[in-house]
């Protein structure tokens, strides 16, 4: 008796129905997205330390920045229905205000295109430093305000 119920969980497991937002684990999908927020992070900070000039490590750049448009085109997924209460920061308005949501993770990702086309076409000095801020404008800065409530402690 206990196989086939075993083996019908599984199939349920694999089943596109259990990553629906009913049977989202809303912890275990807040600890995932800062996870990833925490490696957009670590790239961020890797790429300001070489845009200004702090380490000369230039040849890891394009790598950081693929990472950071990689990890973005996650946007879309780690903020599924259902993950809003428990140990989170985000913000109501990410689920209230979808559309306006949507725009801001719009922008970002062209922000991140826009600073991965300014790295590839060779800026460097003055310029590349101003890429880097536009992209942190208009991504960080821009989805946090709006959508990222502060930290509690
Ligand atoms: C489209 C919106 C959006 C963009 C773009 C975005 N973030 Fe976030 N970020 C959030 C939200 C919302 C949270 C809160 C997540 C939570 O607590 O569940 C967060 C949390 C974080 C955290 C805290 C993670 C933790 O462990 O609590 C860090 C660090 C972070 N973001 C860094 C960045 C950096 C650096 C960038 C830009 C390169 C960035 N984020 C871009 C929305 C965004």
């Amino acid at each position: 008796m206990k196989k086939p119920i075993a083996i019908a969980l599984c199939l349920f497991a694999l089943s596109p129905l259990a990553a629906s937002a009913q049977e989202i684990d809303a912890d275990a999908a807040i600890k995932y997205r800062k996870a990833v927020m925490t490696a957009v992070k670590g790239h961020n900070a890797a790429i300001k330390g070489i845009v200004t000039g702090k380490v000369p490590f230039n040849g890891s750049l394009k790598g950081h920045v693929a990472a950071i448009n990689d990890l973005f085109s996650e946007l879309n997924r780690i903020f599924p229905e259902g993950s809003d209460f428990g140990e989170t920061n985000a913000k109501e308005a990410i689920w209230d205000k979808p559309e306006k949501f949507k725009a801001t993770v719009d922008k970002a990702q062209k922000a991140a295109a826009a600073l991965k086309q300014a790295v590839d076409s060779g800026a460097s000095g003055g310029d590349l430093v101003k890429a880097y801020k536009q992209f942190g404008k208009n991504s960080c800065a821009s989805c946090h305000k709006q959508f990222k409530a502060k930290p509690k402690s």
